[in-house]
């Protein structure tokens, strides 16, 4: 059963994005771009799920267990559907902070684990400017991380590393920056993943499609 928790943002809306809108997002990272093989690890989480094209790729992956976490019902309805059949794929809906302890609890018996970290900006698709801590889920999402595992053995692909900062990036940069100017990952780059993860991994930027970061254990 799909865990369902309340929805969170009654006050601000309901509304999630068209799907049909989401279907046309064209110019978007993805975990495509890398050879899984390149990353040993027992299981896989994703945060953002969307409409699982990610997802479906780390599923041809032999993962012993999968889980994606996806804040729009809508997504995860049309998720439960695309991977009824895979016993090891679970679907959770709500903020990926609130659900990754469940998560990680869940995944306590593998030794290892890929991240693939790539919920962040819904309003990209409806405009709908929600709390930093949805919007910009990713330093809290890796400080709940670092809290609840042992990560030395994890790798973590992240996506849309020009959200934090400028550069040389293949689609360019980011074209809302100055709408989020006052968000505090905005302003500090990425300097919490060099705190966090300095010590036990590499960290290695790649600047195609919107940029990623690539944290590998030392
Ligand atoms: C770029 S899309 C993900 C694409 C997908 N990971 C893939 O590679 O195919 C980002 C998704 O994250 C979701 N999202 C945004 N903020 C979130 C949050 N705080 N918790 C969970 N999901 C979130 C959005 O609704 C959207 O579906």
């Amino acid at each position: 059963m799909l865990p369902q928790r309340r929805w969170p943002f009654t006050t601000l809306t309901t509304k999630s994005p068209d799907l049909a809108q989401a279907e046309n997002i064209t110019t978007m990272g993805t975990l495509r771009r890398f050879d899984l093989n390149h990353f040993a690890a027992e299981c896989f989480v994703e945060t953002g799920t969307f409409l699982g094209d990610s997802l479906a790729y780390a599923q041809s992956h032999p993962y012993k267990m999968l889980h994606s976490v996806e804040l729009f019902p809508e997504f995860v309805e049309q998720c439960q559907r695309t991977f009824a059949n895979d016993k090891r794929v679970h679907l959770w809906c709500g903020k990926s902070i609130d659900l990754l302890p469940d998560i990680l609890k869940q995944i306590e018996p593998y030794g290892s684990a890929l991240f693939w970290l790539d919920a962040h900006l819904p309003s990209n698709m409806n405009n709908i400017r929600l709390p930093d801590e949805v919007e910009f889920p990713l330093e809290a999402e890796l400080r709940v991380i670092q809290a609840n595992r042992d990560t030395r053995n994890d790798n973590f692909l992240i996506d849309d590393l020009r959200i934090y900062e400028e550069g040389r990036f293949a689609n360019g940069n980011w074209p809302k920056r100055s709408l989020f100017a006052d968000v505090e990952q905005v302003k500090n780059g990425i300097s919490f993943i060099d705190a966090l993860f300095s010590g036990t991994h590499t960290i290695r930027k790649l600047f195609d499609h919107e940029g990623y970061v690539v944290l590998r254990p030392r």
